[in-house]
């Protein structure tokens, strides 16, 4: 199945995340890598979250968590429990023969696939001490994750703040079954797109995603 990814920026020290349902910084160079990851992608996220975006994020699946009704439309999909946004995200991947999709917020929705997340992009953001009401309160055991790659950057035009973005890896990763019966139920295009992607070695297509991930990540700069 498509892993699950989480991106998230954090103050340091106090780990918040938002406040008023906004971001308390703007990182332009940190934004960059949040698109070159995301786009062309799915992405699951909390009901308040999309609030705070203001309008679904352009070329990407939106699938958004409420218990109320969203209204679906061509790249925003309304999820009403995690079950429904896992099979969607495992659905549109599959679709689009992505091999990852990633879980982008808030709080809450952090918390609830934690246990599927076996990569994280983590932007620590050099604030000091700040107020918040949102937070990402995870602690990276290092006998549970490692820390495969880390680049600092300096406060600039674009960016409020110095910052550290992380990668962080799952030791021992979590791995999610599916029954491809629940797919074909409901797109007859899908035996085809299931059969080109299992196709692709899985292991070697990670590899070669996570190294062109990483590659963008060492040559990103504030410009
Ligand atoms: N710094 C970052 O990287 C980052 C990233 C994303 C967001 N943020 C910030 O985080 C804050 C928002 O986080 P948040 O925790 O308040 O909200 P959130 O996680 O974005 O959304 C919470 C909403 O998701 C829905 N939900 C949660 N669990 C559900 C379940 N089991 N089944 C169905 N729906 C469920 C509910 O929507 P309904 O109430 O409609 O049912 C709930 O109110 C904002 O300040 C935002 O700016 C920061």
């Amino acid at each position: 199945m498509p892993s699950a990814v989480s991106v998230v920026a954090r103050s340091y020290p106090d780990r918040i995340i938002g406040i008023d349902n906004k971001l308390p910084w703007h990182l332009g160079t940190d934004l960059k890598n949040f698109k070159s990851l995301t786009q062309g992608h799915a992405i699951i996220m909390g009901r308040k979250t999309f609030e705070s975006l203001g309008r679904p994020l352009p070329k990407r699946i939106n699938i958004v968590l409420s218990r109320d009704k969203i209204a679906d439309t061509e790249n925003v999909k309304w999820a009403q429990d995690p079950e429904t946004a896992l099979l969607l995200a495992d659905f549109y991947s599959i679709c689009m023969s992505n091999k990852q999709f990633f879980v982008i917020g808030g709080e809450h929705i952090y918390a609830l696939f934690d246990k599927f997340i076996n990569k994280i992009f983590l932007t620590d953001v050099n604030t000091g001490p700040i107020n918040g009401d949102a937070k990402f309160d995870f602690e990276f055991k290092s006998d549970e994750w490692f820390f495969k790659y880390e680049k600092e950057f300096s406060k600039s035009a674009i960016d409020d703040y110095s910052f550290r973005i992380s990668y962080l890896v799952r030791r021992r990763n979590e791995h999610r079954e599916r029954f491809i019966t629940e797919f074909k139920r409901s797109n007859p295009l899908f035996d085809s797109n299931w059969n080109k992607y299992v196709d692709e070695s899985f292991h070697e297509s990670e590899k070669r995603i996570e190294t062109s991930q990483l590659d963008f990540l060492e040559k990103l700069k504030p410009e």
